[in-house]
């Protein structure tokens, strides 16, 4: 075989293997989350997420996930000591937010001030157990903070100190809204931290894999991955769907609204996986906490668009696979504890935030930095034009 005939027979193997979007390519062995797409079925670290969502609290959770087991009751406390321990922000880095453009996106900020902790923190330590724990403990305990800071910062206010006595979800609603929440409130939030926490290998996790795999500091490594989080395929969805109930109206105008949709090929937030062909099992249970919430506290007329537009998407589409995903009910829990909704994204990070620190881990324990091939499909050999003649 010639030189010229190797050279095509490996860019013909490589058109064989290109999957946009790396569609059923596995780029990662991974022993934290599992998804079984066909049967609606999500498990982090062997344990379902019903069972999760209905005995553990998200920090629990994230100790399962980053340790890989669940913690005995002193493991436990000594994690929760910790996190509560680093949940302030340096004034300096309070300082550099007050200078964010209070119109500018809190994802955006999110992404900065997970980058700056790593001007204030020792880099790259990563052979170092308690360098990795002690990044661990400050990014799940610094995140809720500067979501919330910045919140209180845009609207002129300044920034609530956490409070020890408070759990993390029931501290972090505590800092946003500057009272207390109720028992219930913190307790539905805290389930859809859980909910929110590892979803294996997409978009944002795998940029915090690719991220971790040249060696650089955690810090980066989030900050990577909250700006992959922050599109309105991924994590920005959920913002999108409150906009489009809210467009939609009234029960009246979803059939025409679905329709215009799947004419014109436009995408309706909150459905569609590229894993989920079956209704996602973490809006099942967001749905089930959104009833139990309004049949408690008093509906919203959101929740009823949302469960007849529900009905229209799964008779028009969903013999595609197409059904709601956890994007769709999580906005109208959030908007029901006061949440603005230009949070909604932020707040999925916040969570996700242990899974892509478990995924940091893994991707530390067996490392080979990523380098994908690509097809070039350029031109070859061109002459360099002189400026003067272009
Ligand atoms: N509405 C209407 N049609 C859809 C939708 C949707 N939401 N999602 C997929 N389809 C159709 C799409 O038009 C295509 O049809 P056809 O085969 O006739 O061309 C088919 O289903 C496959 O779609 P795709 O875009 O190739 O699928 P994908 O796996 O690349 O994308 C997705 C997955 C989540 C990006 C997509 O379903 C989508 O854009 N959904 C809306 C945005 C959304 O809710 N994102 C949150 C995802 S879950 C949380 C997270 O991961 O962050």
């Amino acid at each position: 075989m010639t030189a010229g005939d190797s050279a095509t027979l490996q860019n013909d193997m490589q058109d064989a293997c290109f999957r946009p979007g790396l569609e059923g390519i596995p780029a990662v062995q991974s022993n934290i989350g599992h998804v079984d797409g066909q049967n609606g079925r999500l498990e982090y670290r062997g344990i379902p997420i019903e069972e999760l969502a209905d005995k553990s609290t998200f920090l629990e959770t994230c100790y399962l996930l980053i340790w890989g087991k669940l913690p005995t009751q002193s493991e436990l406390d000594a994690f929760k000591f910790e996190v509560n321990n680093h949940r302030r922000l340096k004034y300096r880095i309070r300082d550099m937010m007050k200078c964010f453009p209070a119109n500018g996106h809190p994802m955006d900020a999110l992404q900065s001030c997970a980058a700056a902790l790593g001007l204030f923190y020792s880099r790259r330590a990563l052979d170092d157990p308690e360098y990795i724990r002690a990044a661990v403990v400050r990014l799940l305990a610094k995140m809720p903070t500067m979501v919330a800071t910045f919140n209180l910062m845009r609207k002129g206010h300044d920034w609530v100190m956490p409070r020890d006595d408070l759990g993390y979800a029931g501290n972090f609603l505590y800092m946003l809204n500057e009272k207390e929440p109720s028992a219930e409130a913190a307790h539905i939030f805290d389930v859809c931290l859980i909910l929110h926490a590892e979803h294996t290998i997409n978009a944002s996790t795998f940029s915090a894999r690719v991220t971790a795999s040249t060696l650089t500091d955690p810090y980066g490594v989030i900050a990577s991955a909250v700006g992959t989080l922050a599109g309105p395929l991924h994590g920005g969805a959920n913002e999108e769907v409150l906009e489009m109930l809210e467009h939609i109206g009234t029960a009246d105008r979803v059939a025409a609204y679905v329709d215009d949709c799947v004419t014109n090929r436009k995408k309706i937030m909150g459905f569609g996986h590229r894993v989920y062909k079956v209704k996602d099992p973490r809006a099942v249970i967001l749905q089930k906490l959104a009833k139990e919430m309004f049949e408690k506290q008093g509906g919203t007329p959101h929740y009823e668009l949302a469960l007849k537009l529900e009905t229209a998407v799964e008779e028009r589409l969903g013999h595609k696979g197409i059904y709601p995903n956890v994007d769709f009910y999580s906005g109208l829990v959030y908007q029901h504890l006061g949440i603005p909704s230009d949070l909604f994204t932020p707040i999925f990070a916040m969570a996700r935030v242990a899974g892509w620190l478990a995924h940091w881990k893994e991707q530390l324990g067996e490392n080979r930095i990523f380098r994908p091939t690509q097809i070039y499909t350029g031109e070859h050999g061109l002459p360099y034009e002189e400026i003067a003649k272009r």
